[in-house]
């Protein structure tokens, strides 16, 4: 039997229903910011996330989809869209203005990822970025459209774990403190930290083997480091953030796995997604737009793994399909033309309906009906048409009557 590719995963029934309605609260909500759309290619050169993401990440390093196309170009299915959406705003010179710019995404990312509850190797995104404001307001504003969002689906007991990673200028002094007081322990810290260490030593923060993280008590903390314009950064941002009743906790171990990030860098938790815990993850890039070509350009962000929220939502209130359209039943040929007119009459209207076209007798189809969950049917024979009526059946109650045909539009909405 022919089978999905590992860690590639079918959607449909509830799971859909929940991305349905993810994605549609998303696009309302982000739409009243004056966030617009933005779709790239799932293709895009290898260098975007070398560059990037950076080198030393585990999504460059183990986790890319690369490959050579027929004309040999190395090309990689985008593990992430940040990169992606700034290669794009480069090449279509939408940040030579340097007017702010709001963008959103919805789409799948590629990891070739070890497989565990809630990790895929083909996993969705939904991501913001704004470019061309370096404020702590535009910061709190877009975690403000992210928790707003995020209450809308009904989830109410998220934090925010924050950190401030500084800037490129200020890191080398936090990474002799780091590399000291690294090198007084290194014997505790396992073959991938010794690398670590060499290559991006905020890497070793993130480190998940249980002795690497009891070796790291007491290690120097990075916001201890800051200058004097990242502190006040920062401190604005938690001011606000307590303004807007979001709430936050420091975490001085938070780098995440990108390198781009500059000074404020955070991640949403919950506990319903057990070992991958993270449901999002963000924070500001100022370095990147310039990096990849562009112009120095201010820029911030964070994207949500869909799969994992859709998790969350169903251990909050249990996923479901949509409601289901009424089921429209035809007996015999001359009813079976009028169903298909009146159908299209009603969808006109903006009637959900269903047609059964499969003819045959009626049992089959009310059948099928109470399969599927329909709670409606519409049966038209030749009888109901002569009278002007139809045989309106609720499938929940086991009740029917008999509906003017021209009230079925009003009725259904009703
Ligand atoms: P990220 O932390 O790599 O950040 O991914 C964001 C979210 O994608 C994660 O919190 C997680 O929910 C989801 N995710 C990541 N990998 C997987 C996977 N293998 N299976 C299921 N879900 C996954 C970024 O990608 C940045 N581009 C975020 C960003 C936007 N920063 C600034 N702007």
């Amino acid at each position: 039997m022919a089978q999905s590719v590992k860690g590639m995963r079918d959607l449909f029934g509830p799971v859909m229903g929940a991305f349905q309605r993810i994605e549609d609260t998303a696009r309302t909500h982000f739409a009243k910011h004056g966030y617009q759309e933005i779709r790239t290619p799932i293709l895009e050169y290898v260098e975007v996330f070398k560059r990037a993401v950076g080198d030393s990440s585990d999504i460059v390093n183990k986790e890319m989809y690369d490959f050579k196309d027929k004309g040999g170009r190395d090309v990689v299915m985008r593990p992430e869209n940040t990169a992606a959406v700034v290669r794009a705003m480069i090449e279509h010179k939408l940040l030579a203005s340097s007017d702010p710019q709001l963008l959103y995404y919805i789409g799948p990312m590629f990891r070739y990822e070890r497989m565990q509850a809630g990790r895929y190797r083909q996993f969705w995104q939904i991501g913001a970025e704004s470019f061309g404001v370096a404020s702590p307001e535009s910061e709190a504003e877009s975690l403000l459209m992210l928790f707003d969002f995020l209450r809308a689906l009904g989830l109410k007991e998220l934090k925010l774990s924050l950190n401030s990673v500084g800037t490129p200028e200020t890191r080398p002094a936090f990474y002799a403190a780091f590399r000291a007081f690294f090198d007084a322990r290194e014997s505790q810290f396992c073959g991938d930290c010794h690398r670590r260490i060499a290559e991006n030593p905020l890497r070793v923060l993130d480190c998940k083997v249980p002795t690497c993280q009891a070796a790291l008590e007491g290690h120097p903390v990075i916001t201890d480091f800051l200058d004097e314009a990242s502190r006040a950064h920062h401190d604005r941002l938690k001011a606000l953030l307590i303004d807007l009743g979001i709430p936050f906790e420091e975490n001085p171990r938070l780098v995440r796995g990108l390198d781009y990030y500059t000074r404020t860098a955070f991640e949403v938790l919950s506990s319903d997604l057990g070992a991958q815990s993270a449901l999002l993850g963000g924070g500001r890039y100022d370095g990147l737009v310039k990096m990849l070509g562009g112009p120095d350009t201010a820029a911030f962000g964070w994207a949500i793994g869909l799969d994992r929220l859709a998790m969350v939502l169903e251990a909050v209130k249990g996923n479901q399909e949509g409601p289901k359209p009424a089921l429209l039943i035809p007996l015999g040929d001359k009813a079976s033309a009028a169903a298909l007119k009146l159908a299209q009459t009603w969808w006109g209207q903006g009637c959900a309906i269903q047609l059964e076209t499969r003819g045959g007798a009626l049992k089959k189809a009310l059948q099928t009906a109470n399969r599927q969950g329909f709670t409606r049917a519409l049966i038209l024979g030749d009888g109901e048409l002569e009278s002007g009526t139809i045989m309106a059946k609720d499938l929940t109650a086991g009740s029917q009557e008999a509906w003017p045909i021209a009230e079925v539009p009003a009725r259904l909405k009703a």
